[in-house]
């Protein structure tokens, strides 16, 4: 894991941020019980280890859905080291004007033409950066686009924290540099946390290693 984080500390420069997918499954592959009510799924020591990996990362960036049933905070609490830029995927601009990353944190959000004018200003007022990405096939934010939009910002590194749509949408776009995976010893028969890959994503020089209760797994993709 160490060599993952100095090699964190001068990401290449590039069109796009270096990016790192990491989530914490359960042994049956879920990220989230079927009623989505928040559940922290990893123990202590992993959940310090992915504050470690968030301070490690210039931004962070979860999907409008996880944004709806969590209400996350995707600062660093666990470990030393400054919070990265919170980024969401929206593409109508879903976003709850209560949710903890706008009245706390002044995040960038990307989103496509599709999002009502009136709505950009209001979130722009609050201080949020609304940044209109390419639109994808469904309609969504097309991931190169939004990827490349940040790096013009001058984001090198960026960690994919989900949920399960956005880690989906990542593993088919090809656009992936690390996946560090924490499982940890529960079964949830929940939200599936990857669905419908068409090709298998071997890990190059896999590792492992035991973090309290959890294994995390690692490598490149
Ligand atoms: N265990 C973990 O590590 C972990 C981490 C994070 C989240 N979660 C869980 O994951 C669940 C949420 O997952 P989710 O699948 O419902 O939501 P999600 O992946 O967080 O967000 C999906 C939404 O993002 C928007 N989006 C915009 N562009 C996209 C693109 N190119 N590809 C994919 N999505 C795009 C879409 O909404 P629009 O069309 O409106 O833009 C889409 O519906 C929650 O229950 C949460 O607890 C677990």
């Amino acid at each position: 894991m160490e060599e993952l984080f100095s090699a964190l500390q001068s990401p290449p420069l590039a069109k796009r941020p270096w990016v790192t997918l990491s989530y914490a499954q359960s042994l049956d592959g879920c990220i989230a019980p079927l009623s989505r009510q928040p559940l922290m799924i990893s123990g202590k020591e992993s959940l310090v280890l992915t504050h470690r990996l968030r301070a490690a990362h210039q931004a962070i960036l979860v999907g409008i859905g996880t944004v709806l049933s969590d209400d996350p905070r995707l600062t660093v609490r666990l470990a030393p080291g400054t919070h990265p830029q919170p980024v969401i995927l929206d593409s109508f601009l879903r976003v709850p004007l209560n949710c903890k990353l706008l009245t706390q944190s002044r995040p960038w959000l990307i989103t496509t033409e599709q999002a009502d004018i009136i709505r950009r200003e209001q979130l722009r007022d609050m201080g949020a950066q609304v940044i209109v990405a390419n639109r994808n096939g469904h309609g969504q934010v097309d991931l190169a686009d939004a990827l490349q939009q940040m790096a013009r910002r001058g984001v090198r590194s960026v960690m994919v924290e989900g949920g399960s749509t956005v880690l989906t949408s990542f593993l088919q776009s090809g656009l992936i540099d690390h996946l560090v995976v924490t499982v940890a010893p529960l079964v949830l028969g929940g939200l599936r946390a990857v669905n419908a890959l068409s090709t298998p994503l071997p890990l190059q020089s896999p590792h492992w290693e035991r973090f309290g209760n959890d294994w995390v797994f690692w490598g490149r993709v």
